[in-house]
């Protein structure tokens, strides 16, 4: 079966973005993943985040990272390390955090990150969330989309599992 390189979902509710962290990607992540969550701002990045981390049954709570840029939450099948990279605009500064001692180790999961961190990993799956059209005038509760796309080819495999679930 050829292998997909992107994947679109519906997310009608706020925890249907959850349970897609919590319920399809979770349960396939491994040590040294990288997610990048992009999209406007309070699209759901988040609450994917969250229910990532609920999956993983790390300790809690993954918040929005405010002032914090990057959080580390053990305790669960792999630590997650959450990155805000919302207030970060070069790759220097991304290097800086020194994300790479963690990240062989660990889920890093980061939003704002597209074109910031993908030279961190080999391979990284990015999911863009956004509001489905006809439904663009502000970020309420609002049905999203995310779309899934594999960055390397272990995402590829994996992308056609989630599509299974
Ligand atoms: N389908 C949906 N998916 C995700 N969130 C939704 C959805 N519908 C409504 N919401 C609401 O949108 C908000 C999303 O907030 P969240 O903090 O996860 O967004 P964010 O993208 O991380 O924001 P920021 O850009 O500030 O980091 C929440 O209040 C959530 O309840
Ligand atoms: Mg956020």
């Amino acid at each position: 079966m050829a292998t997909p390189d992107s994947l679109v979902v519906s997310l009608p509710t706020a925890a249907d973005t959850y349970r897609l962290g919590r319920d399809r990607l979770a349960p396939l992540l491994e040590p040294g993943d990288l997610i990048i969550a992009s999209g406007p701002l309070g699209v759901g990045k988040t609450a994917l985040v969250q229910g990532i981390g609920a999956g993983l049954q790390v300790d809690g709570p993954v918040l929005s990272p405010t002032f914090v840029i990057a959080r580390v939450h053990r305790g669960g099948r792999i630590p997650l390390v959450h990155v805000d990279a919302y207030r970060l605009d070069s790759i220097r500064e991304i290097d800086d955090l020194d994300l790479d001692s963690d990240l062989a180790q660990s889920v890093t999961a980061v939003e704002w990150g597209q074109g910031l961190v993908e030279h961190l990993t080999d391979g990284h799956l990015l999911i863009e969330l956004s509001l489905q059209p006809g439904n663009q005038a502000g970020a309420g509760s609002e049905p999203r989309t995310a779309t899934l796309t594999a960055g390397g080819p272990g995402w590829h495999r994996r992308l056609s599992a989630i599509m299974e679930l």
